[in-house]
């Protein structure tokens, strides 16, 4: 067999699927047929989650169903806030996610099947619970009481709500919902991949979503909103962004997160979108230091990309960091809210994985030595 080697599987294609499609040359992202640039303000995430799992928008009839179906799904069992308060103080926001969709999969008595019907049960509990799940996480850590969800809110309106105890903003909860649709799907990425990966071996739903946010937490990854966040703090002022990333530039393999993307050659039509949030949400704030810093940082990082004859971007993460740090949510929960969308995706892509599976089973050219001769142990 001929061993080409695609590092980082770069340029691969593992199977065929319905439910995106990316233009890396046009900055072009589409889900199940629509331009995200159509969804993202027009569609809420209830809509495009149900198009990415049925390929088509829902009626008026079909949502109401749908939220209906959701409705008593937003609620979290005794035993995650119990997980949560055992955990020790400074635990990894996006560990204590991986250990609870554990938990809830433990919960689950009907959790091994991958039948249509079970995986999409199961679905349809994840998707409500993972907002919950954020949301108790922070305020446990914080010595608060979790919320108790409300069934009239929608995923977005729930997340806040849970969160701050306080009934959320129409604006607010406009711009979240614009967040979610902007992160709900992208592809084989990594976390994508993986849990499809994962459930090509045809365990269970909660593993392989398990196994997606481990893979989404990674800087390079879902991990760069908050890798953003913490720059930016650390930074400090506008004047501080040019040295910052100087430096980081100077050093050896030196990444500022929050640009550069595998398949994006050009600007990310998230970045696009998020950016405009940005802006209007620092308008509308008078607190305008974040976008302000993240308009110097991608400047200087363009100058100094042209030099080097390089397109680097800012990508979703970016603009991202921002606009949530403006909604007033801390720096480490930025990827918990990633998963938050993205478990949408992730559902997309198990129901089509699950439903015409072949093992991902590649290979790795072997580079070792042949032909030892065993030594034993007490020769050696
Ligand atoms: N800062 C500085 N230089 C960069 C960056 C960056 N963020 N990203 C790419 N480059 C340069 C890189 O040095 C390389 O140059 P050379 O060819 O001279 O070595 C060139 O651009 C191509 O980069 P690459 O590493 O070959 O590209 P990749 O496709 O393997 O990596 C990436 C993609 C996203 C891992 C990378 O751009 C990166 O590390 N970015 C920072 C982390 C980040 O923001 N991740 C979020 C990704 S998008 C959303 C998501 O998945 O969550």
């Amino acid at each position: 067999m001929e061993q080409t080697i695609n590092r980082g599987l770069d340029g691969v294609y593992i199977d065929e699927s319905a439910i995106c499609f990316i233009d890396g040359a046009k900055g072009q992202l589409i889900y199940a047929g629509y331009d995200i640039r159509e969804l993202a303000g027009k569609a809420s995430f209830e809509e495009v989650t149900y198009l990415l799992w049925h390929g088509a928008l829902p009626t008026a009839a079909q949502l109401e169903e749908f939220r209906r179906q959701l409705a008593p799904n937003f609620n979290l069992p005794e035993a995650v806030y119990q997980l949560f308060r055992a955990l020790p103080q400074g635990a990894d926001p996006m560990l204590a996610l991986h250990s609870a969709v554990s938990l809830l999969g433990s919960l689950d008595a009907a959790a091994n099947g991958v039948d249509e019907d079970n995986v999409k049960r199961i679905g349809m509990r994840l998707l409500p619970q993972f907002p919950l799940l954020v949301a108790a996480f922070q305020r446990i850590r914080n010595g608060q009481e979790p919320v108790q969800p409300r069934a009239d809110l929608s995923v977005a309106g729930n997340f806040l709500y849970t969160l701050t105890g306080e009934e959320p903003t129409p604006a607010a909860t406009r711009v979240m919902d614009v967040a979610l649709v902007l992160h709900a799907e992208h592809g084989s990425n990594a976390s994508t991949f993986v849990a499809r990966a994962t459930a090509s071996t045809l365990t269970d739903v909660y593993s392989a979503i398990g196994a997606a946010v481990g893979a989404l937490k990674g800087p390079l990854h879902g991990g760069a909103n908050t890798a953003v966040m913490k720059a930016l703090e650390s930074i400090g002022s506008v004047a501080g962004v040019e040295p910052y990333v100087l430096d980081i530039l100077g050093q050896k393999g030196g990444r500022v997160m929050g640009f550069g993307h595998r398949v994006y050659k050009v600007l990310d039509p998230r970045a696009v979108i998020l950016k405009d949030v940005s802006r209007a949400l620092a308008e509308e704030s008078g607190d305008s230091k974040w976008f302000e810093m993240s308009l110097e940082m991608e400047r200087v990082m363009d100058r100094e990309m042209a030099k080097k004859g390089k397109e680097v971007k800012p990508n979703v993460d970016f603009f991202s960091a921002s606009v949530y740090r403006m909604l007033g949510f801390p720096g480490d929960i930025y990827t918990p809210i990633f998963a938050v969308a993205r478990i949408a995706g992730w559902m997309a892509h198990l129901y089509e994985q699950y439903a015409d599976n072949r093992l991902m089973r590649p290979r790795l050219a072997y580079t070792g030595v042949m032909d030892k001769k065993f030594v034993a142990l007490e020769q050696r």
